[in-house]
């Protein structure tokens, strides 16, 4: 059996096949906050050319403190709904399910980039690298009060609404990367001495407290996934959870919460974790019976198979972005290059990708 172009069950959705674009930040859409109509074609082209799932670029939760790069996205104004509603019907009709991704900076930020200016994080502590864009290190976060929590848990709740009110198939919470739910998970980032820091479970509170409310709003036929790593763009080199043990404790509270799948990301799907001698998607299905989606050097028809021994569904990110006809030539079984993170600034440029 062909795997890769085999169907597969996510909640009430059949995926025709088991690959997926991963969400790609593309900086384009300063002003209104609404993508440049090219980087929205961009993703339903890549659903005409066969992909079984659409992910948005990470979509920024709230006017305040959300935004970690210049010209990101939101869904809360009638005009974005609107935008991105054309969007999805197209990648329907094209046969694909959207999932809109919505993420909160935290420590990421830097002062200029939100309207209001704040930069909020579980502690008070900056990475120990500078940031690559400003050439300086990133401001001092303030430490969030419970009423910053509550207010960024709002602003995850109000944009899953503009999803579901434009249509999309699915909502994805970004806990990965190093940004801020990312920030909570690990004690790298969370020092905080509250019921949000300390025990693992202390520090998956606020990602349950978001998890619980967007369920509250999200119509049974919706999915929601969470996407989680063990790496962040900034201090690349820090393992964010201590052990294999911690990492699999929290995917396990995780696979309590109301969610359809966690997305692994990962630098090489087939890089070995935490001194053992498995892989991400391995460790995390040892400890979850949740559908997996896997990401990280995925770029041709062997390591899509390779991917899909120890998960259910292959994202990619470079290879997707760089190649408009990637699905067809997995499936012709094409020679392909595995895309270097220098030739994926494309994604920033304002020319039109194919
Ligand atoms: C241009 C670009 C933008 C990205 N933006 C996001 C994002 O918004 N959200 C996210 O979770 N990951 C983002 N990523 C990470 C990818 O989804 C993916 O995890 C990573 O690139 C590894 O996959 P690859 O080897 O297939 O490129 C981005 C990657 C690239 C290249």
């Amino acid at each position: 059996m062909d795997i890769i172009f085999s169907s597969f069950k996510l909640k009430d959705f059949n995926l025709k096949n088991r690959i997926g674009v991963a969400p790609m930040t593309r900086m384009s859409s300063p002003g209104d906050s609404i993508p440049r109509q090219d980087v929205l074609d961009f993703l339903v082209r890549r659903a005409k050319n066969g992909a079984a799932i659409v992910y948005t670029e990470a979509i920024v939760t709230d006017y305040e403190s959300a935004q970690g790069y210049p010209g990101q996205a939101r869904l809360t104004t009638q005009r974005q709904i609107d935008a991105w509603s054309r969007v999805v019907q197209e990648i329907r009709k094209a046969g694909a399910v959207s999932i809109m991704q919505m993420f909160h900076c935290g420590r990421i930020g830097w002062p200029g980039v939100n309207p209001a200016n704040r930069i909020i994080a579980p502690s008070a502590i900056i990475p120990k690298q500078d940031n690559a864009l400003t050439g300086s290190p990133y401001p001092t976060p303030d430490a969030m009060s419970l009423f910053d929590i509550e207010h960024v848990t709002h602003g995850f709740v109000e944009t899953a609404k503009g999803a579901i009110a434009a249509g999309f198939d699915g909502v994805e919470i970004h806990g990965a990367h190093g940004y801020l739910i990312n920030q909570f998970l690990s004690a790298y980032s969370n020092q905080r001495t509250d019921a949000y820091g300390g025990s693992v479970e202390n520090r998956c509170r606020f990602a349950h407290e978001i998890l619980q409310a967007i369920s509250r709003v999200m119509p049974e036929d919706r999915l929601l996934t969470f996407r989680i790593s063990n790496w962040g763009v900034v201090d690349m080199d820090v393992s964010l959870f201590e052990t294999k043990q911690e990492y699999q404790q929290i995917i396990k509270l995780l696979s309590e919460e109301p969610i359809d799948a966690i997305s692994v990301s990962t630098y090489d799907y087939k890089a070995k974790a935490f001194g053992t001698d498995q892989n991400m998607a391995r460790i995390t299905r040892e400890v979850t019976r949740l559908p997996i989606m896997i990401c990280g050097k995925i770029y041709d028809r062997n390591s899509c198979e390779d991917a899909l021994k120890d998960a259910d569904i292959v994202l990619s990110a470079k290879s997707m972005l760089l190649n408009p006809n990637w699905v067809g030539d997995v499936r012709a079984g094409k020679q392909l290059p595995i895309y270097k993170s220098e030739e994926a600034d494309i994604a920033y440029t304002k020319e039109p990708l194919p």
